[in-house]
């Protein structure tokens, strides 16, 4: 069989690592990768190291790309402020396409990874179930320039172009990549350790609250569905595990998978309550002989603080993606246990 080639774009994130690797396992993909530091899988990866933000490092290190079939930008630059945000994303992808479009004749796909915050699910409530024609946010969010900017490069072309929309995508990422995953495995780490009940660290409103989870390989799955079924064409797909949830009901959940009893609320910074850990985290990784982590590179704290403070509904509609043939789903709960186990098995928690 003819193989794919993959350009992805952020090739060492939590998004990218796994859709890497997911295509490398199918057999039937090569894959090349940008982004400035080495990934953890370079070996399944001709990875291109060169900085985004700037188009001469792009032109002079994306080189050999003629047969690249597909791809898939997942690059990302969290900025002090959305505006400073929004300025550094668009800047990135309008870098890495007008280098890189040109220079791949067989192209067939853009595949953007976008999110939630399409609908403003950073700035306050929105019209949920989010469906995919809702307008988007004020101010837009990055994703609204950078999809311009595929359309524009689009306009005569052959090529098709495909987004996905998740919310908190949940899997294994090296480094203190926005990960809930990763939050809730060295929390609960932490807690038991500390013989601390196994608090909720957010508020009142953000525990009752509705909200989901895009386990990272239905991602990975629905990303290529888009880039590579006809139906899905021109089209962008919310794309979650299929049912919602409030950390009320699945909290005790959580605990028992670091065999500790829920705590109550308790409303406290993780960045705040981690800053004086570090010593415990290394005396956790010596004791239980686990991979060798720093607790502030591991785990990202401060998103930790601003995802269980986001005390309103974030829920989609997975309809069209269903209707237009795209049917996984995973219950919340079975993977927050499928994904504990893997941070187990490769020894990043006892
Ligand atoms: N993670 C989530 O829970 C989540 C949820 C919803 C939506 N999303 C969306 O999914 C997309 C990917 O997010 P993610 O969480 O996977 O991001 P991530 O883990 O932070 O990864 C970002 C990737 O971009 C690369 N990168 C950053 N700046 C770069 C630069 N100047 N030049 C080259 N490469 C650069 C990084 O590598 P280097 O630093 O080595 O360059 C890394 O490989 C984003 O659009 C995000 O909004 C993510």
């Amino acid at each position: 069989m003819k193989k794919n080639v993959a350009l992805i774009a952020g090739v060492g994130g939590m998004c990218g690592s796994n859709m890497a690797r997911f295509l490398h396992q199918t057999g039937e993909w090569d894959v090349i990768g940008i982004s400035r530091s080495r990934p953890e899988d370079a070996d399944i990866v001709r990875h291109i190291a060169a900085d985004l933000l700037s188009a001469e490092s792009i032109e002079s290190n994306l080189t050999d790309v003629g047969d690249v079939t597909h791809i898939f930008y997942t690059a990302l630059l969290t900025g002090k402020d959305f505006t400073e945000e929004n300025e550094l994303n668009t800047r990135m992808m309008r870098n890495f396409l007008d280098v890189a479009i040109p220079k791949t004749p067989r192209l067939e796909h853009v595949h953007v990874l976008e999110g939630v915050k399409h609908y403003g699910y950073h700035l306050g409530e929105y019209r949920t179930p989010a469906r995919e024609d809702d307008p988007p946010c004020v101010p837009a969010y990055f994703y609204e320039a950078q999809h311009a900017h595929v359309l524009k490069w689009q306009k005569g072309r052959s090529w098709n172009w495909s987004t996905t929309r998740p919310g908190a995508v949940c899997g294994y990422g090296n480094g203190a990549r926005i990960n809930l995953m990763t939050v809730l495995a060295v929390y609960g780490t932490m807690m038991k350790s500390l013989k601390l009940p196994f608090y909720f660290p957010g508020d009142d409103q953000t525990w009752n609250a509705i909200t989901f989870a895009s386990d990272v390989r239905i991602l990975n799955r629905a990303m290529l569905w888009a880039s590579t079924d006809p139906r899905a064409a021109n089209q962008a797909f919310n794309i979650g595990n299929g049912n919602s949830f409030r950390w009320k009901h699945l909290w005790p959940h959580v605990a028992s998978l670091f065999g500790s009893e829920p705590g109550p609320i308790k409303t406290m910074s993780l960045v705040e309550f981690m800053s004086d850990k570090a010593g415990v985290w290394n005396d956790i990784v010596h004791r239980e002989k686990l991979k060798q982590t720093d607790l502030f590179k591991l785990a990202p704290w401060s998103y930790a603080d601003t995802v269980f403070s986001r005390g309103w509904d974030n829920m989609i509609s997975m309809v069209k993606a269903n209707r237009f043939g795209f049917t996984e789903i995973i219950d919340t709960q079975d993977m927050m246990t499928e994904i504990i186990g893997d941070f187990r098995a490769r020894r990043v928690i006892p």
